[in-house]
């Protein structure tokens, strides 16, 4: 079974996958973070797509869609899988819509994570980023225990480059442009549950339970 969190950058996309992840056993995939190791460790992939990564612009469809593809290929998808990050244009999805005929993996629903402008700035304003190990905090809302450093793994924590300002204003350019369009795309497949996102992360984590619990029965039961 395939899950989808669709959102503005700063939703609370990744922190939402997290805690599905630990309560239900799903699998989180985000294809920034897959995106973001690969540029960490210097490799082909990582040269290539940190240019696009660092200004915030989108990377192109048919390379992200390999390195999910690839991703995906390994297994390891638990009881579920969640999609964080992806798909991100419309071609996106229709390159996951030929994934999972080919695959006859169920798609089971899209959680759209709706946040306002104001809010998803205050977000991203006050995040910080683990370079080791991924784990993201916020300098107010959820602070490492220790100033600074990653409660996981004891790394320094940093603030990720498309965090700054410009970055920050494409990224919800581009969301606005070749993003939001998926709304409509999967509300008209009857799958899209729109969750309010502004509230505090446990407020929201109740809401994003409830629509896996509802969309988790239709699913069962081939709706
Ligand atoms: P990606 O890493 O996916 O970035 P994004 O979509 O911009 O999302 P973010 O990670 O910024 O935000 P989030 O919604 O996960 O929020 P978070 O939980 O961290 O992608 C990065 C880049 O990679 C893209 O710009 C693109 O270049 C490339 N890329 C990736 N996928 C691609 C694709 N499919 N196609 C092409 N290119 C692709 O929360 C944000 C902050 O708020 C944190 O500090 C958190 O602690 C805090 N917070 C979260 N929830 C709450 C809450 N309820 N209350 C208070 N604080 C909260």
């Amino acid at each position: 079974m395939i899950w989808i969190f669709l959102g503005a950058p700063g939703a609370g996309k990744g922190t939402q996958a997290e805690r599905l992840r630990e309560d239900f056993g799903f699998v989180s995939v985000s294809t920034g973070e897959m995106l973001r190791e690969a540029m960490r460790a210097g490799s082909e992939l990582g040269k290539t797509v940190q240019e696009y990564v660092t200004r915030g612009d989108l990377v192109p469809d048919d390379l992200v869609a390999a390195v999910l593809r690839e991703r995906l290929a390994q297994g390891n998808t638990g009881n579920g899988v969640i999609l964080d990050g992806f798909p991100r244009t419309v071609r996106q999805a229709e390159i996951l819509e030929e994934m999972l005929a080919k695959h006859c993996w169920q798609l089971c629903g899209v959680l759209y994570l709706e946040a306002s402008e104001e809010v998803v700035l205050q977000r991203l304003g006050g995040r910080r980023n683990c370079p080791q190990c991924g784990a993201n905090y916020h300098v107010v809302t959820m602070p490492p225990k220790v100033e600074g450093v990653c409660d996981r793994c004891g790394a320094e924590l940093v603030i990720r480059p498309d965090d700054a300002p410009e970055a920050i204003r494409k990224r919800l350019e581009v969301y606005h442009q070749q993003t939001k369009p998926l709304i409509a795309f999967y509300d008209q497949r009857g799958i899209l549950e729109r969750i309010d996102a502004s509230g505090e992360v446990d407020e929201v984590y109740q809401a994003v339970k409830d629509a896996v619990s509802r969309r988790w029965q239709k699913c069962l039961a081939g709706e």
